[in-house]
């Protein structure tokens, strides 16, 4: 099987994941040089940044106080050995949310993170932000936590079926990361969520 695949796409042919040995040893001081700056071609790391959010995020350590399994008393829904978004994604997320303070927050494609976001939500904002979870398959843990909640709107789409209405509401001062867009302006036009809390 493995040789009638090498036949149709030979290695280095674009659809093969197999590399031409010849060409990469044709340009194997460019490809395996060692940058002795630490940059990666093309990317800006932002290193100066990178260490002052990691300051930011160890100095929330003390408030992240979820439960390690789920918790029937219901004081939240969220826990952290949850499989999915668990302990450095987790608390950076609940870091972010607190020091940044967003107005707005749209997450595409939900789930543990969200439960984050509403937890972050009822304990230090009053349920000021406002949060869309944009997810076409969300899970029984995730509808449990909005009804728990009640301080985010689901989209149950995907994201490429949402109005780009939607998407131009989000002003500059947008903070990005994996799934969440906060952003420190209120919008121009009324989202759904909006019109429905009006
Ligand atoms: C890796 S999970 C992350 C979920 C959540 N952010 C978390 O960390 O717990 C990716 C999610 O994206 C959702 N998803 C898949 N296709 C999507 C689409 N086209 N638009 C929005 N969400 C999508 C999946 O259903 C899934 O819940």
């Amino acid at each position: 099987m493995d040789r009638e695949v090498g036949k149709i796409f030979p290695p280095g042919h674009f659809y093969s994941p197999i590399p031409n040995i010849k060409e990469v040893r044709r340009r194997e001081e460019k490809i395996f040089r060692v940058r002795t700056d630490n940059e990666v071609l093309g990317i800006d790391l932002n290193k100066e940044e990178q260490l002052k959010h990691l300051e930011i995020i160890g100095s929330y350590v003390d408030l992240f106080d979820y439960p390690e399994t789920p918790e029937h008393n219901l004081k939240c829904i969220y826990y952290k050995n949850n499989g999915v978004f668990e302990k450095l994604d987790a608390l950076a997320y609940f870091a972010f949310i607190i020091h940044y303070r967003p107005n707005r927050i749209v997450e595409i494609g939900s789930g543990f993170s969200s439960l984050i976001a509403m937890d972050v939500n009822k304990k230090f904002y009053n349920d000021k932000i406002e949060i869309a979870l944009i997810e076409p398959y969300p899970s029984d843990y995730l509808r449990r936590g909005i009804l728990f909640y009640r301080n985010a709107e689901l989209i149950d789409q995907p994201v490429q079926d949402v109005d780009l209405s939607f998407f131009e509401t989000l002003e500059e001062n947008v903070i990005s990361r994996n799934n969440f867009t906060p952003q420190s302006t209120t919008s121009r036009t009324q989202t759904p969520f909006q019109q429905a809390a009006s």
